[in-house]
């Protein structure tokens, strides 16, 4: 079967012993669901792997592992929320680790519950003289593996990266947000730390006869946030816990509460596959969730296990 599968590369045809054979991409790689194997614990009634487990409590379980190692080894369709900021176009480099971005959604994709959301945090890299694309890359990879692209939200900064000459300050990221299908789980925020509310802005909305009709959204029933975001970021700004500057590229803990609450429910299980200091499951906490985060290095691990150790103060869920 292998050989079949391996046979199938541009190279194959006709040589002189018969059949020539290339190695296939992560991408193509057919998706060999692992068995269970090795030991297993029971945490919140889910059976799961017991290897390199770093940090465990009631809410939160962290593997201190590659993801790819660990994703196939969950259980199907048991993810509410996967939220996740991989590391992109190399541009800062955690431990040599090099990852096929592009091979991630086929292994999210089975352990996905129907209707669950991804939120994927991504930007791009300048490199000679061109943004690399790899956001876009991503996105078609999540859609041609089978997943919604349902909303292309704007995760904006207060802060710039990489001042050039010769073209406009980078101050954004994507945050796609793709779907397992029709989302099961959207809880408008309702609001007002960002400034692109509608309340008290004309709206028009045009007609199938062409005619346009609008009015002034003035009750607060008419809130509805737009999905551009923005956020205050840097030295405790993104979050008010010094140590977690340690990381060097953590996302805002309101962003992780925003899209928490939006796209998930009280004791869900959410699943962030590139843990770094542990925001997604601090704010998972927080807002009482579950949360399963996966991180290569152990000094991000320890990181968060500090983080998730000290007092959080649970919102109102
Ligand atoms: C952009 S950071 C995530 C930051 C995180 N959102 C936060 O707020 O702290 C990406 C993280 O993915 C980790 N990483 C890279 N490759 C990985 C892999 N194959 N498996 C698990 N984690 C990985 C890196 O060490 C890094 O900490």
């Amino acid at each position: 079967m292998l050989r079949m599968w391996l046979r199938n590369g541009a190279l194959s045809g006709s040589g002189e012993r018969g059949v020539f054979y290339r190695t296939l991409s992560y991408m193509e790689m057919p998706r060999v669901r692992a068995r269970p194997h090795g030991g297993r614990l029971n945490w919140n009634g889910l059976e799961l792997p017991d290897k390199n487990v770093y940090f465990k409590d009631e809410d939160s379980l962290i593997y201190c592992a590659d993801c790819r190692d660990i994703l196939p080894l969950l259980r199907d369709k048991s993810i509410d929320l996967v939220m996740a900021s991989p590391p992109y176009d190399d541009l800062r480099t955690y431990g040599g680790y090099s990852l096929d971005i592009l091979g991630m959604p086929r292994l999210l994709l089975p352990i996905m519950l129907d209707g669950a959301c991804c939120v994927w945090i991504v930007g791009d890299q300048v490199i000679n003289g061109s943004e690399t694309g790899s956001s876009f890359r991503q996105a078609l990879a999540f859609l041609d593996s089978g997943f919604s692209l349902h909303d292309t939200m704007i995760y904006a900064k207060d802060a710039f990266r990489f001042p050039e000459s010769g073209r406009y300050l980078q101050q954004f990221e994507y945050m796609f947000v793709f779907s397992n299908g029709k989302p099961k789980t959207f809880n408008p925020i309702n609001q007002k730390h960002k400034n692109n509310y509608v309340k008290g802005k004309y709206m028009a909305q045009r007609q199938r006869d062409g005619t346009l009709v609008g009015k002034v959204y003035s009750s607060s029933n008419d809130f509805q946030l737009g999905n551009i975001w923005f956020y205050d970021v840097g030295y405790m700004k993104s979050s008010k816990i010094d140590y977690v500057f340690e990381h060097p590229a953590i996302f805002p803990e309101l962003l992780a509460d925003d899209h928490i609450n939006s796209w998930s429910n009280p004791n869900d299980l959410i699943l962030d596959p590139f843990l770094g200091s542990g925001t997604t499951a601090y704010c998972a906490k927080k807002l009482g969730r579950k949360c399963i985060g996966i991180e290569i290095e152990e000094k991000y691990c320890e990181i968060a296990k500090k983080r998730l150790s000290q007092s959080v103060m649970r919102l109102d869920v």
